[in-house]
């Protein structure tokens, strides 16, 4: 028989109160911050999806590292445990831990990338690409047909379009310091890339003589997917998978706070040393000695243990069962989401769930808010407000309008699913009655964070 329910692989030892606000007080709420909800406090959050990042509930096997830690200033015990961790699974000698994700690849692009220079990637992440773009080299996606268009079932939509990554390299040759692959694909809606594919794009790499490198900050998650749907792959261990993923490339950026399941952290880790004195010089000026990087040496032990932990495929099966079951309950209720469901988040397409809210009404973020007002679920746009200003300042509509509910990982439970699901069901009911909205303040850049609207 199978089974109806997602058995979460753990027990729950710690808790905290889910906030309930009622929807009177989330209307005020939202009056207040101009209908945007990053300026909501978290405290007037019932399900926070704003992202899966550094929102881990920690295991008490990583509560208790932490507190046999070692805060030496230099040669930390916990830096060695850690270097030791991802040693193991990456197959990588040099590791360099950094605070964040983004600090990694601050640190790597500004002295390894020069203006002029282009660097494809399957989807370049907002801050890879803002990191890549203030030193004046072109972020090109190059990610395949398939992962472009949002209804096609296919097993791996983030793979990179490998004709268009050679003509690339043809055509810029010598101008491309490396290639880079995000696994998951994130800005692609967490697809994964299968192993042929990584084998290809490792071959394409080593023939044009350029490093390629992993953004591996879901590496666990598309092992996995790797496991369960690539032919050939679903006797082979999760770990095993994984590190041949990591011995395809030549390196990697990791942003912990998602697969590392910490609430903050980060690494760069690399086959060959000819970076790493560069990289640990400028570390120390920038984020701190090269036995810590910007961290306690209670988030190197955090990471040591979560790096582990994420590869064992009880969590791994239950991880990616959730955000199936809430792509497929959303189906069930006639709202449409992106598919398949990726690994860390499920993507509504606000443009097929409420197609009379025209793009310049925001119907992604009408949606985002509806949410929030009527179920004090928390959720994160992707369209017109976020994409949809031209440098002229001039409107154009996103391809795409999307919610993105991120999924925390280890934090809810499927009754807090079941809820959300039967909460959004019921917004379904009356979504042709929902209206759109309009920007009332905004600021230069990166609008979505801090604009101001009105509702129409
Ligand atoms: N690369 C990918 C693929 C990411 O998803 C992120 C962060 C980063 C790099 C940057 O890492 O936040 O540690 O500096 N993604 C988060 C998200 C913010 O919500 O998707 P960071």
């Amino acid at each position: 028989m199978v089974r109806r329910s997602i058995i979460e692989p753990f027990k729950i030892k710690v808790v905290e109160p889910l906030p309930m606000r009622t929807v009177a007080e989330r209307e005020r709420i939202l009056a207040e911050v101009g209908w945007n909800l990053f300026g909501v406090h978290a405290a007037d959050v019932t399900f926070d999806f704003l992202t899966d990042s550094g929102t881990t509930a920690m295991s008490a096997a990583q509560w208790g590292a932490m507190m046999t830690a070692d805060e030496s200033y230099a040669g930390s015990r916990s830096f060695y445990r850690f270097e030791e961790v991802v040693r193991r699974i990456t197959g990588y000698q040099h590791v360099i831990p950094t605070h964040q994700g983004r600090a990694a690849e601050h640190l790597l692009f500004s002295l390894h990338c020069e203006r002029g220079q282009i660097v494809p990637s399957n989807n370049h992440f907002d801050t890879t690409r803002a990191n890549l773009e203030q030193l004046g080299v072109t972020a090109v996606d190059v990610v395949c047909s398939e992962g472009r268009d949002p209804h096609l079932e296919h097993p791996f939509k983030g793979n990179v379009d490998l004709a268009r990554l050679e003509a690339l390299l043809a055509e810029h040759r010598g101008h491309v310091p490396f290639v880079m692959t995000t696994i998951t694909n994130n800005t692609g809606g967490g697809q994964p890339v299968s192993l042929e594919n990584l084998r290809a794009v490792s071959a394409i790499c080593k023939r044009f003589g350029v490093p390629f490198l992993l953004d591996a900050c879901r590496f666990a998650e598309n092992a996995w997917f790797i496991h369960v749907r690539e032919p050939g792959q679903g006797s082979r261990p999760v770990r095993e998978i994984a590190r041949e993923m990591f011995e395809l490339a030549d390196g990697c950026l990791v942003s912990a706070k998602k697969d590392g399941l910490v609430n903050i952290g980060g690494f760069i880790a690399l086959r060959d040393g000819a970076w790493v004195p560069d990289l640990r010089s400028r570390l120390i000026l920038t984020e701190g000695f090269p036995t810590y990087g910007g961290l306690a040496a209670r988030d190197l032990e955090a990471m040591a243990v979560g790096l582990d932990e994420v590869l064992d495929e009880a969590y791994l099966a239950y991880r990616v069962a959730v955000a199936r079951y809430l792509a497929d309950g959303l189906a069930a209720v006639g709202v449409p989401t992106m598919r398949p469901p990726g690994g860390h988040a499920v993507y509504l397409d606000a443009r097929g769930f409420v197609p009379h809210i025209p793009p310049h009404e925001f119907p992604a973020q009408a949606v985002a808010v509806e949410l929030y007002r009527a179920e004090g679920i928390r959720s994160c746009e992707i369209g017109s407000v976020m994409f949809g200003k031209r440098p002229d300042g001039s409107f154009a509509a996103s391809a795409l309008e999307l919610v993105r509910l991120a999924i925390p990982r280890r934090v809810y439970t499927q009754a807090h699913f079941d809820y959300v699901l039967e909460g959004i069901a019921e917004i379904a009911t009356r979504k042709d009655s929902l209206r759109g909205l309009r920007i009332t303040d905004e600021p230069a850049f990166l609008r979505h964070f801090t604009a101001r609207f009105a509702p129409l």
